[in-house]
């Protein structure tokens, strides 16, 4: 770091999620330049144990996650720092594509691209990344609905209660919608739904109902955000948004999934009529990983040991890696919600 701006971070904790199991069956991911590999992991927290001159921002000791995607492309928003938008197909992200991850015992970073965590929230911190995606998610939402002058959403659905769709009720919780979360699983002794609840939100299974009939029961919702990584679901979710409403795509969908029978003119005419909206959202920037801190911060306050109970599975030392992948590809029946691991 010819800046000065350099910091080397232990690694504390590392998440593992479903991007990191497609990485690792073949399936995504790019190795670095020069490398026949990849060193995997992007959802990390970590303590500063040394800093260049010129970092001012951070001190030896502090608490830290890194964000994920770098500046290194060449479209207009890598230049101007918001390359989580970037328009060119070769994207650079930490554990994912083109540089190495945080599935290691220490990272040299740019101070740039860290973000302080509060110690009071050090055991959660592991969460944030996913947590950024949500959070730059709920951003857009906000920004496209200022052609609205006055929005005041009250009513969202979360399709999907994994990792991600957990972080989307408990985020929304935190704005004060009432949310309701659907996933195929019964509700009976399913922790996912258990937790929803914790938070003051409903859960339905999708098998007892759909997300178009759960309208006649909870009416029209103000915002519909997607997290189920299927992909037929997002015809259901257009049907089912308020005028006015704007739905958010978060699932990466690698598949070859076609599907028919959908109801073209009546959706479209939705969301002509109605002046609907939709927008897909990936990655996430500094100020996304920020309002992330502070939903943490506020529902560790709110509802404290909630988000802990997302924590499941917790793998001791990097050794243990296959552990953690016979986990994440049988999260059923492990019951898993997050799994990470503590590499000290
Ligand atoms: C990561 C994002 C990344 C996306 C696509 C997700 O798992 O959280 O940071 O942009 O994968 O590679």
């Amino acid at each position: 770091f010819k800046d000065g701006r350099g910091v080397l971070v232990e690694v504390l904790h590392v998440g593992a999620c479903g991007t990191d199991r497609e990485i690792n069956n073949g399936e995504y991911g790019v190795a670095p330049k020069g490398f026949d590999f990849l060193v995997l992991g992007h959802e990390n927290f970590g303590r500063v144990v040394e800093t260049g001159e010129n970092v001012k921002d951070l001190q030896v000791g502090d608490f830290v996650v890194a964000t994920v995607r770098r500046p290194r492309g060449s479209s207009i928003y890598d230049k101007i720092g918001t390359q989580d938008f970037t328009t060119d197909d070769k994207y650079f992200e930490r554990g994912i594509s083109r540089l190495h991850g945080f599935m290691a015992e220490f990272y040299a970073e740019s101070a740039d691209f860290l973000i302080k965590i509060p110690p009071a929230i050090k055991e959660i911190a592991v969460l944030l990344e996913p947590l950024s995606i949500i959070e730059k998610g709920l951003k857009q939402a906000s920004d496209i609905q200022e052609r609205l002058k006055i929005w005041n959403p009250k009513t969202a659905a979360v399709l999907g209660v994994g990792n991600v769709g957990l972080l989307t009720v408990m985020a929304l919780r935190m704005r004060g919608y009432e949310v309701h979360g659907f996933g195929r699983d019964a509700r009976e002794g399913y922790l996912n739904a258990e937790l929803c609840e914790a938070i003051g939100a409903t859960y339905d299974s999708t098998a007892e109902i759909s997300v178009i009939d759960s309208v006649k029961k909870y009416g029209e919702y103000d915002l519909v955000f997607e997290c189920t990584g299927f992909s037929p679901i997002i015809f259901d979710a257009m049907q089912s948004l308020n005028e006015n409403g704007i739905l958010i795509l978060a699932s990466v969908t690698g598949g070859e999934r076609k599907t028919d029978a959908v109801p073209s003119d009546k959706i479209n005419q939705m969301f002509v009529l109605g002046n609907r909206a939709m927008v897909g959202t990936v990655n996430a920037n500094r100020e996304h990983f920020e309002m992330g801190v502070k939903d943490l911060a506020l529902c560790e306050a709110m509802y404290a040991g909630w988000l802990a109970r997302m924590l499941t599975h917790k793998v001791k030392g990097l050794e243990n890696f296959a552990e953690v992948f016979d986990i994440l590809e049988n999260s059923s029946k492990y019951g898993a919600i997050k799994t990470y691991f503590e590499v000290k």
